[in-house]
């Protein structure tokens, strides 16, 4: 028996990196599974490996760029499996502008694929979570959203937004929705990739207790703890998964 046998989970941001493995994890765990992400072609090859595997998933296309998006794969989670009992709130986008430098429209970008997306969704979710009861939110935060770490103001912003989220999200949707985030730290991923991969934090892999960077399938079985009743007394809480950073 899996632990999220006959649950419905939407999991943003998971064509690719940490929501890929959790997509995967979770429906080895029975649950049925809303693939999404902009690459149509990736969204499906993640519902293909799935479904060989016996389990079962849809996926959605949608920018979260666009303010609409969220309404879009609520739509398509409801006109498959007419209910949500978990969300993960992950897509996610680097910008690496400075504050200096960045521009209106860079900045809301990343606010609004980062957080406001996320807010969307769990709008859209929350009126049938609350019904049900022994549900659960899942943000996708960032150590970034602990302390500045680099410059990145839009992402950083973002990212301290998503924590805060997390919380006023906790307090107003408790008791039926459990609401909690996960802070990664350097995790293997297209994002890391795209900044220079594991090389480009040597640096920071010294401030880490572990030293080394993490994988997304060690991101997908904390979303997993959050995502079940293991996690019945935590709420509100963002669980840093950074292999000991400045610890
Ligand atoms: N990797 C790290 O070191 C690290 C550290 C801390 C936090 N994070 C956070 O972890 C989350 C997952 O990132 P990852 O590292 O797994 O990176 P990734 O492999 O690049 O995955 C990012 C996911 O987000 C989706 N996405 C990005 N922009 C989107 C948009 N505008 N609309 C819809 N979907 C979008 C991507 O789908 P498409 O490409 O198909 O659009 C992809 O599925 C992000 O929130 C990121 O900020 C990552």
């Amino acid at each position: 028996m899996g632990k999220l046998d006959g649950k419905v989970a939407i999991i943003t941001g998971s064509t690719s990196g940490m929501g890929r493995e959790t997509a995967y994890l979770f429906a080895k765990e029975g649950a049925k599974v809303v693939v999404t992400g902009r690459n149509a072609e990736r969204a499906q090859a993640v519902v293909d490996k799935i479904k060989a595997e016996g389990g079962e998933a849809i996926c959605v296309i949608a920018d979260t760029s666009d303010l609409t998006a969220p309404q879009k794969i609520f739509d398509a989670a409801m006109a498959a499996y007419g209910t949500v009992d978990i969300l993960m709130n992950n897509a996610g986008m680097l910008s690496l502008a400075q504050f200096s430098d960045i521009t209106p429209e860079e900045f809301l970008k990343a606010i609004n694929v980062n957080v406001t997306s996320a807010l969307l969704l769990s709008q859209k979710v929350a009126p049938i979570m609350k019904a049900k009861g022994g549900c659960h939110i899942i943000n996708v935060a960032s150590i970034v959203g602990w302390a500045a770490h680099w410059g990145f103001v839009g992402y950083v912003t973002s990212k301290h937004a998503m924590v805060g989220l997390t919380k006023a999200m906790a307090n107003e949707l408790a008791p039926e929705i459990h609401v909690n985030g996960i802070c990664p730290g350097a995790i293997r991923t297209a994002m890391l990739d795209s900044v220079g991969g594991e090389d480009a934090f040597g640096p920071m892999i010294e401030r880490t207790a572990l030293k080394r960077v993490g994988e997304g399938s060690e991101i997908a079985t904390v979303a997993l703890f959050l995502a079940t009743n293991d996690s019945s007394f935590i709420d509100g809480q963002l669980i840093r998964v950074d292999g000991g950073v400045d610890v």
